[in-house]
């Protein structure tokens, strides 16, 4: 415990556009945000997941740490991807010593990879019920992609005291912190739209039934205007940074504007991918009640989009948020107010985990 307190934290998440990094001091009244800072990651230093250019990494989060000023020994990361698996599963019940043994195989169903080259961890959600059947959330990530998030961490002088699952430390920062917006209740959708990735996770008071990594976000859109247009990647994420795609629910307003059209069918498979989600959360759903998943909150950088959020509330019927992190008043920061901390909520999940009881 005396080492918690003299030990200084960071969060940081290691993204495929930007590394962030949040420090966070407990307060009475919630989170004050003492340092929150940003660098764009050095290109082609992560690709799925993993770090594949250490020395590129560590230079671009030692750069991060000196530029803003945050003096931290260890860090808290997090793992994503389409490589990483969240999945409940019901099983039969047994003790966790039991199920500890036996993890890797009851894994193996469900991961993609190999088992051997993954880290598995479990966690038994409640008791059995009447048929003796119990749900357990399983994770599994690949050692190279939690591996070398570490390596790059270390050669950045930093120790990693835990690893996370992204999602994991996006609903902590947003959900279970947000007492204003009771979010903690019924079932709601997270949705981050990164840069090479959108996750998914549906999450239903408070435990995660699913997570999906869908191949598609903020560069997707890039690229196609980039490649329409044959612009160069700063003019492409310049441009779209200018567009509203509120206006595709608009029939007259797309016919005026080829960039929007260029976006819309990339848009709409990120669409059809979310509902594909929702429906089969919705046809795992066995008890009467349904728990059908009744709101969308919507982070990431590539929720800063204009309009992205109206666009997807549109299209899936329901009612989005785009929920920044520096937008939930349990966060005090002394930041310019028009900055919502979309892109945040992972960095500052991973923060909260300095403080042991946080939440
Ligand atoms: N104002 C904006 N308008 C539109 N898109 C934006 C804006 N600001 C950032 N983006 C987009 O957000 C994306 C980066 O978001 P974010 O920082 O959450 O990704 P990341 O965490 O680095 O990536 P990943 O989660 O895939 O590893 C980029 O594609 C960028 O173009
Ligand atoms: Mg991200």
């Amino acid at each position: 415990m005396l080492n918690m307190a003299k030990k200084a934290y960071v969060g940081l998440d290691l993204g495929h556009y930007a590394i962030k990094a949040v420090q966070l001091e407990r307060t009475a009244s919630g989170w004050k945000v003492t340092r929150a800072a940003s660098v764009p990651t050095p290109e082609e230093s992560i690709k799925d997941g993993v770090v594949v250019d250490t020395t590129a990494m560590a230079a671009a989060i030692k750069s991060l740490l000196k530029d803003a000023h945050i003096s931290a020994s260890s860090a808290f990361v997090a793992v994503a991807g389409a490589s990483v698996v969240v999945r409940t599963v019901r099983i039969p019940s047994m003790p966790e010593a039991t199920l500890r043994k036996s993890i890797k195989f009851e894994a193996g169903r469900y991961v993609p990879t190999s088992v051997a080259d993954s880290y598995i961890e479990f966690e038994i959600l409640g008791e059995a019920d009447e048929e003796n059947q119990m749900d357990v959330l399983i994770v599994a990530a690949p050692k190279e992609v939690v591996e070398s998030r570490i390596k790059a961490c270390e050669a950045a002088g930093l120790d990693v005291e835990a690893v996370d699952v992204e999602p994991f430390a996006a609903f902590r920062s947003l959900v279970e912190s947000d007492e204003e917006h009771g979010w903690f209740t019924g079932t709601v959708a997270m949705v981050d739209i990164g840069a090479t990735t959108t996750s998914m996770s549906v999450v239903r008071d408070g435990v995660f039934a699913m997570t999906r990594s869908i191949p598609n976000g903020g560069k997707t859109l890039t690229e196609a205007l980039k490649n329409y247009f044959k612009l160069t990647e700063e003019d492409a994420e310049s441009g779209k940074r200018q567009l509203d795609v509120s206006e595709l629910n608009d029939d007259a307003k797309i016919k005026e504007n080829p960039p929007l059209k260029v976006l819309q069918s990339h848009l709409d498979d990120l669409v059809r991918e979310i509902r594909r989600s929702l429906n089969y959360y919705q046809s795992q759903q066995t008890d009467a009640s349904n728990n059908p998943v009744t709101r969308i909150l919507i982070t990431g950088g590539g929720a800063k989009l204009n309009g992205v959020t109206q666009y997807l509330s549109h299209k899936l019927q329901l009612p989005a948020f785009a929920a920044g992190v520096l937008a939930n008043p349990r966060f005090l920061h002394s930041g310019p107010l028009e900055e919502s901390g979309l892109d945040l909520a992972v960095a500052s999940g991973l923060a909260m985990r300095t403080h042991p009881h946080a939440a």
